[in-house]
């Protein structure tokens, strides 16, 4: 079976009081439509097309995704037109899947038995029961049971209104069938457009049996249509990614205060206190430990290592051991050995840091290349820029780099150096070998200290 999927996303999203269109905003740093493709994907579609509206152009651009079909639609003419723009893309499908842009949580699980309860049957449809079905189409049966049709709210009686399983608006047709039925469909109703969900009364009228199936929890049809309602979604998401890594055996302190924006690994026992965003591609090794209010992005972190508060760690490497923080800055290429320490405002940036050295206080290293068990006095600057181009500054084993030094790049301080406290640094510094470069030390005494003026 070769199932297409349709992913409408054409609509302005007028409530979201936006420039950008409605199914770009962010779900996890994501935009909301990139986790239904996601879904798609993940059930195995061989066709993807996304439909698209009228000033939507941004939608293909942001979305970038190879081996997508992207649809315009330049009149938002109802949903059963918007399918029927898709469907010349779907044409070697044998089943079709409808997903919509602005539902970005429904689960692969549900999908897979909307899926497999379609092998056999032509159209099933995955609907809800809902306290408050205010907004929504109802599903209408028959007395023995079975589902005749669905109503719009707009168009509903009130004896329909009252019905609690409504349409979530995701089905899974017949491709073949599901061309036909939309060629059926007519405009004749309370909003003027082409419903989809016509599609259920032709195809009873035709003799075919509808089924419907449910989703395991409610948050997973839910759709975004305000900020508010995505921010809801937010917090949904985070739970579940919380409660997964928890159950496979990281600590959250709080997992109401932890986000996650893309994938973490993390390995056995790891320890994360509350406020700790993790975004893009992150790797924790074992036990390591991260304490409140950090950043990580893009990192690999090797085990035993320990973050203390208040750190900002983009695309770095962090060998075992090493205790970073609180406040350390890594930026992007740092690359540090095992049990490496990096202390308050300390910065780095594209260097390599080997076994064993310590950086602890107040430090701007960028573009250096530092040994084993060195030791960076606080207060050290790397020059490293001319203000046309970047230098590097490598400093041997051993080395020891007193306070408030200023090494001018290119510059190459020798294994096991020493360099004198308040140092400017501007040629290589032998080996094994006390340099230091001082201005020297005056007192005046006939100097008296300004006093203020008094007024007349
Ligand atoms: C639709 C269903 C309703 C269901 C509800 C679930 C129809 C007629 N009604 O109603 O039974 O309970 O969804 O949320 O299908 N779209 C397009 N092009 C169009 C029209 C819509 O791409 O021409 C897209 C929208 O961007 C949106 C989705 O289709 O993502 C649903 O459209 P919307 O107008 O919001 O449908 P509802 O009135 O909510
Ligand atoms: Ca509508």
């Amino acid at each position: 079976m070769k199932l297409g999927v349709v992913i409408l996303a054409a609509g302005q999203g007028t409530r979201m009081k936006s420039a950008l269109p409605k199914v770009l905003h962010p779900l996890a740093g994501r935009p909301l439509v990139a986790h239904v493709i996601a879904t798609a994907r993940e059930l195995g579609a061989a066709k993807i097309a996304v439909v698209y509206g009228h000033g939507g152009e941004q939608v293909p651009i942001e979305v970038a995704e190879s081996e997508l079909a992207w649809v315009e639609q330049s009149e938002q003419l109802g949903t059963g037109h918007a399918v029927g723009q898709a469907m010349q893309e779907m044409q070697e499908m044998d089943r079709v899947l409808v997903l919509y842009g602005d539902v970005p949580l429904t689960s692969s699980e549900t999908l897979d038995k909307l899926i497999n309860t379609a092998n056999k049957m032509d159209l099933v449809l995955l609907t809800v029961n809902l306290t408050n079905p205010s907004g929504y189409g109802r599903i209408v049966r028959k007395a023995d049971g079975r589902v005749s049709r669905i109503v719009e709210q707009k168009d509903a009686s009130a004896e329909e209104l009252a019905l609690n399983e409504v349409n979530t608006g995701i089905l899974v047709a017949d491709r073949i069938r599901l061309d036909g039925w939309i060629e059926r469909l007519d405009s004749d109703n309370a909003q003027g457009e082409f419903y989809l969900t016509d599609i259920v009364a032709i195809a009873v009228a035709d003799g075919i049996e509808v089924q419907a199936a449910q989703p395991s929890n409610e948050s997973e049809v839910m759709g975004v249509n305000d900020r508010v309602e995505l921010a809801s979604l937010e917090r949904y998401y985070q739970q579940m990614q919380a409660e997964r890594l928890m159950r496979s055996g990281v600590t959250l302190l709080d997992p109401a205060r932890f986000d996650l924006r893309g994938s973490l690994n993390a390995g056995q026992d790891v320890v994360i206190d509350i406020n700790v965003l993790i975004e893009g591609t992150v790797e924790l090794g074992d036990n390591v430990r991260v304490d409140a209010n950090t950043v990580i992005r893009n990192s690999r972190i090797a085990e035993g290592v320990w973050i203390k508060e208040n750190c900002v760690i983009e695309d770095a490497v962090i060998g075992k051991e090493s205790i970073i923080g609180p406040f350390s800055r890594l930026r992007p290429e740092t690359e540090l050995a095992e049990r490496v320490h990096v202390g308050n405002f300390v910065e780095i940036k594209k260097s390599i840091v080997d076994v064993g050295s310590k950086i602890n206080h107040l430090t701007y290293i960028g573009d250096c290349t530092i040994g084993r068990t060195v030791n960076v006095g606080a207060g050290t600057i790397t020059c490293n820029y001319d203000g046309a181009n970047k230098f590097r500054t490598v400093i041997g084993d051993g080395a020891f780099i007193g306070s408030a030094t200023q090494l001018v790049a290119p510059v190459e301080v020798k294994s096991g150096a020493t360099i004198g406290a308040g140092s400017t640094i501007t040629r290589d510094a032998p080996p094994d070998t006390l340099t230091l470069s001082r201005a020297k030390q005056m007192s005046f005494r006939s100097w008296t200290r300004p006093t203020k003026k008094t007024k007349e």
